[in-house]
């Protein structure tokens, strides 16, 4: 049984489509990034979960029971969830202690049950000792920390959060990431996380959801989206992979046999036959010589982490330039052979999407 699925939810502003037909299902305890370019619907899907916007259309379901929908919604506070936004939205004039009471006084809890929860969450965030302080007396990662521990207090089994690391520096964001999970691992609830940084969604997450334009573009575990992207905009977008076109001649057993600039390969995938995309990434790429999969001609190369990060141009097939690691600088011009280990073929229907093609050129080995 699913904790946390959403059925066609969809929500409209002005006409426009800020949540469009989304639909998906995450276990109890999972960890799920919702990740996206800016204005795909990150953060209305995450108040339509919070119950602070409803849905137009579709259903949204907490262990199978419809709390938006048809028939009516349910109240936030009813939901038994926790949020933690950018901005922490702290109470300055109160302290540590004051801001993590507030709810669990508004819930009636006895004076008791308070204490014990207040150093319970603050044990669990790192701060304890930290109580009497007022948030303009802590750093940015403590402030979100003292956010998260509000919300823990309250032993939600969903924590919503919006970006929460947006307003800290590099540095702290991966301590934070780090304690996120730990923080996570440790409440066993069901967390959901709005970002727009790859990098994070992969590092943290147990499932990523890839938002585009209102739309869900694929749900599945990092090295799902990594490995068995769905659509192109997703294999483009994630670890920075690049696409090439191709005639699917067969399937069978998980291969697809495909022909590329005038051979012929096989590769995992299930797309059936007709024009499809080979997906992949610069790691699955080396220089074969004398006779590799396809020949490329050398555009551009940069030195990076030991290596020639090598730009360059597939001969005889109708695309972009690649990226590949290199041992030589090559002169630009120089026609190489390469050689696919890896990679994914779908069927070619889905688009490309816009905002994702506008990702840069690969110039360095994923
Ligand atoms: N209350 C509102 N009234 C009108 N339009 C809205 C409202 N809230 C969101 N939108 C529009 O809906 C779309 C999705 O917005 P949303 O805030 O969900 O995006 P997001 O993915 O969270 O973006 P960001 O990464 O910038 O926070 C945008 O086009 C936005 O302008
Ligand atoms: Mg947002």
């Amino acid at each position: 049984m699913p904790h946390l699925a959403a059925r066609n939810l969809t929500k409209s502003f002005d006409g426009v489509r800020a949540v469009d037909q989304v639909s998906f299902a995450i276990p109890d305890g999972a960890f799920l990034a919702l990740l996206g370019p800016s204005g795909c619907g990150k953060t209305t899907l995450l108040r339509m979960i919070a119950g602070l916007e409803d849905p137009d259309a579709g259903e949204l379901l907490f262990d199978d029971v419809a709390v938006a929908g048809p028939r009516g919604s349910l109240p936030p506070e009813a939901r038994r969830l926790g949020m933690v936004f950018q901005s922490y939205a702290l109470w300055p004039h109160m302290t540590v202690r004051g801001n993590i009471e507030f709810g669990l006084k508004v819930q009636k809890l006895p004076a008791a049950e308070r204490r014990r929860r207040i150093e319970e969450v603050l044990e669990v965030v790192g701060l304890s000792g930290h109580a009497a302080r007022r948030p303009h007396e802590l750093s940015g990662g403590q402030r979100q920390r003292v956010a998260l521990a509000r919300s823990l207090a309250l032993r939600p089994r969903l924590i919503l959060l919006d970006e929460p690391l947006a307003n800290l520096d590099a540095h702290l964001r991966e301590t934070m990431l780090a304690e996120f999970r730990r923080i996570h691992s440790m409440t066993g609830a069901t967390f959901v996380f709005v970002t727009h940084d790859q990098e994070e969604a992969m590092a943290v997450a147990t499932h990523v959801a890839v938002m585009n334009r209102g739309r869900l573009e694929q749900v599945g575990t990092p090295e799902d989206l990594y490995r068995r992207p769905q659509t192109e905009s997703v294999a483009r977008f994630i670890g920075r992979g690049r696409t090439l076109p191709v005639e699917v001649i067969g399937t069978q057993d998980g291969l697809c046999t495909v022909a590329l600039a005038g051979g012929v390969l096989k590769v995992d995938g299930r797309a059936p036959p007709g024009p499809g995309w080979l997906c992949f990434h610069a790691s699955d790429l080396a220089p074969a010589p004398p006779h590799g999969h396809f020949a490329g001609e050398v555009v551009n190369q940069i030195f990076q982490n030991g290596v020639y990060a090598t730009e360059l141009a597939p001969l005889g097939i109708e695309a972009e330039t690649i990226g590949l690691a290199l041992p030589d600088r090559l002169a630009p011009g120089t026609r190489i052979e390469v050689r696919l280990s890896g990679g994914w073929v779908i069927p070619r229907e889905a688009a490309v999407s816009p905002a994702f093609a506008a990702v840069p050129p690969v110039r360095s080995p994923a």
